[in-house]
C-alpha cells in the first residue's frame, strides 16, 4: 500500500506530540520529522545551524522562520517523504503555514490532517520535569509515566538519556507563553481548512493513539 498521508501534529510544548507521531510514523510507515530533533541534533553535532537555533531555543523562543523553513522544506524534499510525513512541532507560526501550503500547492499537494493534542497548562509543567529525551534516535521518555527499561539509557540505542536544558520550569513557562502567542493561531487556520481534528492528549499515551487511528484508519 503506498500511503501519502500528510499529517501535522498541533498542541503545546508537552503535549505529546512527539510520542504520538512516532507511533504513527511506526503503524503507517511514514517518516516522522521533528524541527526540534533536527535542532537537538545539529546542537549535539556542534554545527553552525546548532549554534544559531541554540541560543533562541535555551531561552524557550522560537528559531527564526527563516531559518526553520530552509530546514523543514530540505527535508520533505527527500525522496522518503513521497509515501507521506508527520510534522511535529512545524509549522508553529502562520507564516511557517503558509509558505508549507504555498510549497505543497506547487506540487498539487496539501495537509490531510492537522491534529490537536489537547493538554491544559497545569498538566504540562509537571510533565516536563519529569521527560528524559534520547538525542541520538529522539526517543523520549518520562520517570514515572513512561520509564526506559534500564535506569538513564534509551531503550532504542543504549545512549544515556538527558533531561533537556529548555525543560526547566522558568523556560517552560516562557515557551507556554510563546505557544499561546504564535502557534495556537494554527489551530483556527487548520480549522478553516477542514481538516483540524482534536484529541484529549491527558489519558494514557496509548489511548491517545487509540483516538488518532480512529481519525487516520486502520
Ligand atoms: P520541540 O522539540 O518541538 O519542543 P516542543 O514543541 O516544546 O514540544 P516538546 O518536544 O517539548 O513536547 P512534545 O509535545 O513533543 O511532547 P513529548 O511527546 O516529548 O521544540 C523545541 C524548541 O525548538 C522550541 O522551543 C523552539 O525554540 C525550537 N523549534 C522547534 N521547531 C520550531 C519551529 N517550527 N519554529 C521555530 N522554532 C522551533 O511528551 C512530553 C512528556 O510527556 C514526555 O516525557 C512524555 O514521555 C510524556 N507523555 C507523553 N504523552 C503522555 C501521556 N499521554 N501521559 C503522560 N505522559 C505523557
Ligand atoms: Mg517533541
Ligand atoms: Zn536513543
Amino acid at each position: 500500500m503506498v500511503n501519502r498521508m500528510k499529517i501535522i501534529m498541533l498542541g503545546a510544548p508537552g503535549a505529546g506530540k512527539g510520542t504520538q507521531a512516532k507511533m504513527i510514523a511506526d503503524k503507517y510507515q511514514i517518516p516522522h520529522i521533528s524541527t526540534g530533533d533536527i535542532f537537538r541534533a545539529n546542537i549535539k553535532n556542534g554545527t553552525e545551524l546548532g549554534k544559531e537555533a541554540k541560543t533562541y531555543m535555551d531561552k524557550g523562543e522560537l528559531v527564526p522562520d527563516e531559518l526553520t523553513v530552509r530546514i523543514l522544506l530540505d527535508r520533505v524534499a527527500q525522496p522518503d517523504c513521497e509515501k507521506g510525513y508527520v510534522l511535529d512541532g512545524f509549522p508553529r507560526t502562520i507564516p511557517q503555514a503558509e509558505v508549507l501550503d504555498q510549497e505543497l500547492t506547487k506540487r498539487n499537494e496539501k495537509i490531510d490532517y492537522a491534529i490537536n493534542v489537547e493538554v491544559p497548562d497545569e498538566n504540562i509543567v509537571r510533565r516536563m520535569s519529569g521527560r528524559r529525551a534520547c538525542v541520538s534516535c529522539g526517543a523520549t521518555y518520562h520517570l514515572v509515566h513512561i520509564p526506559p527499561k534500564k535506569e538513564g539509557l534509551c531503550d532504542k540505542c543504549g545512549t544515556e538519556l538527558i533531561l533537556r536544558d529548555d525543560d526547566k520550569e522558568e523556560t517552560v513557562k516562557n515557551r507556554l507563553g510563546v505557544y499561546h502567542d504564535q502557534t495556537q493561531p494554527l489551530i483556527e487556520y487548520y480549522s478553516n481548512k477542514g481538516v483540524l481534528q482534536s484529541v484529549d492528549g491527558t489519558i494514557d499515551m496509548m489511548d491517545v493513539f487509540k483516538g488518532i487511528t480512529d481519525i487516520l484508519g486502520e
